[in-house]
């Protein structure tokens, strides 16, 4: 359990309030405290609100974690009506009907959204720390503005954080959302406090790094806080090695893996995030195998087909075209499969904002409609793409029905999704193939189907190793990917990160 009054800092929120059309939201507006109708076009008290369910590996996983400690959690609020839900100070307890702890919501204007959000952190940092230089996109190069945002952003979540910050306080700040806020957090709770951050991305090369806009003041804000956590050795290092580069007075000790800068000390942890496998095992046991069938049939997919799953947001830095020219290169090799294989990638829409997001979804597209009218015939499509949304029980079904699990990134600081199909197969004989730019080929790669997702020749090869891999040797890797997800789970991760936590929680608590 966390050793302190527990504050988790994110950009996403673990609830939302939506207005709901069909009046089966679970209360209304006038049954809400602190209500303040002024600011929707309609009386909202007619209107009744629904609370959309934790989503994503990050919220959900740190959920009950925060409901046990009865802690307290500031997000943006993006929900409409999140600020019908609030009290004057912004807060509504959560979950639902439960009111195990505080979820403090931060208001954004459309403004700081724009820049904040969609600018910034996504196309200055995410891109950055991705290694795709070329898409750091700002049309005259200034940044000043979209900083200035982010820093007012962080600001604002620093200052919220003050409001429930005591001595005994653990502030536990997620992603590159909040690269500045740990030294304002700093500068505003009591001396007793513990920040500490995860960062859930890869770090950059000091090459990419030096041409992180503000980049000095991005290294400053980290070494604000007493814990900085990476998901594998290298991304610390990196860190390490901007650090020395771009940060002239701080001393790095690689022997202890910590910076000390500016009178701080800030400790280096790595661990690899896990995911709530049980949950995911006990799920996929529940779906009826059917499930799976009676999906595919709605994309008519014949109910035999080999199948080939790839699910992912869709972002440049997932490999989907990449994937997609290695799926055309079997097909080109192997006339025998025509017919009988199918790759079905469904793709989230994600910061649909952002041009390059866009080009991506185009270019994704139009490569499988090209590729699917290159080897289609009247009842065979190669390739199943679909943006539509999948819920957990039906992703549960494909997982499981799935023979094979394609993970292509060109960069991608963990992926739990490969975690998940692993959890997910629980008939234990699918093949995971897995690039190994992701922090989770770290953990898991001698298991997987190791793939280099640019080498189009190579990954098709492997591929057809899968595809002709004999069922002995199916299981025994599959039985080895299974032993290590459920061995570093979400728990034992929570665990290590409260354990570390600990550790500078007592050296920094009031008796020091
Ligand atoms: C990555 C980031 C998360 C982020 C998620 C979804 O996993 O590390 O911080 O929440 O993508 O992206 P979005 O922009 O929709 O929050």
């Amino acid at each position: 359990s966390c050793p302190g009054s527990l504050i988790v800092v994110s950009n996403r929120q673990p609830y939302r309030h939506e207005y709901a059309d069909d009046g089966s939201g679970t209360e209304t507006a006038a049954d809400a405290e602190g209500t303040d109708s002024g600011s929707a076009d309609e009386s909202p008290d007619e209107r009744s609100i629904a609370v959309d369910e934790p989503a994503g590996g990050l919220t959900a996983g740190l959920d009950p974690v925060v409901q046990q400690a009865n802690g307290t959690w500031i997000a943006w609020g993006d929900g409409e009506a999140d600020f019908d839900v609030t009290d004057e100070g912004n807060c509504v307890t959560v979950p639902p009907n439960e009111d195990a702890y505080t979820l403090h919501r931060i208001d954004l204007s459309e403004e700081a959204v724009d820049s904040y959000y969609y600018g910034f952190s996504n196309q200055a940092l995410w891109p950055l720390c991705h290694e795709f230089p070329d898409l750091i996109e700002k049309g005259d190069g200034d940044w000043s503005n979209d900083f200035a945002w982010y820093r007012t952003v962080n600001e604002r979540f620093a200052e919220a954080v003050s409001e429930h910050a005591t001595d005994d306080s653990v502030v536990w700040i997620q992603d590159y959302h909040f690269a500045l806020a740990p030294r304002m957090i700093r500068q505003r709770v009591p001396d007793g406090a513990t920040i500490a951050h995860f960062w859930h991305i890869p770090w950059p090369t000091p090459q990419t790094f030096a041409q992180c806009p503000e980049g000095e003041q991005i290294l400053e804000g980290l070494l604000g806080n007493d814990l900085l956590g990476f998901h594998v050795d290298r991304y610390a290092a990196l860190f390490l090695d901007c650090v020395e580069e771009f940060l002239a007075d701080a001393v790095v000790d690689r022997d202890e893996q910590l910076v000390r800068y500016d009178g701080g000390t800030t400790r280096l942890i790595t661990d690899a995030m896990g995911i709530d496998a049980e949950s995911y095992d006990q799920d996929a046991r529940s779906v009826d195998k059917e499930q799976a069938t009676s999906l595919l049939e709605q994309y008519d997919v014949p109910a035999d087909t080999t199948l080939a799953l790839g699910v992912d947001r869709l972002d440049y830095s997932k490999g989907i075209p990449e994937r997609l020219s290695a799926i055309e290169r079997v097909l080109e090799r192997n006339p025998d499969w025509h017919g009988e294989f199918t790759f079905f990638q469904k793709a989230t829409p994600s910061r649909t904002g952002i041009p390059a997001y866009q080009r991506l979804g185009e270019l994704v597209r139009s490569e499988v409609e090209r590729i699917n009218s290159r080897f289609g015939t009247d009842d065979w499509q190669p390739i199943v793409y679909t943006e539509e949304y999948v819920d957990h029980e039906n992703l549960c079904a494909l997982y499981r029905r799935a023979e094979m699990m394609v993970i292509s990134p060109l960069l991608d600081g963990m992926n739990l999704v490969a975690q998940e199909y692993v959890a997910s197969n629980v008939d234990g004989d699918g093949v995971l193939l897995l690039s190994d730019r992701t922090g989770a080929h770290e953990r898991l790669g001698s298991a997987t189907l190791t793939i280099d997702p640019t080498d189009t020749d190579a990954f098709a090869s492997q591929l057809e190793t899968a595809l002709s891999m004999p069922a002995t040797e199916r299981r025994r890797r599959m039985n080895t990917l299974r032993n290590r997800v459920f061995d570093g789970d979400l728990e034992s991760w929570m665990g290590s990160q409260f354990d570390e936590i600990r550790r500078v929680h007592t050296d920094s608590g009031p008796d020091d």
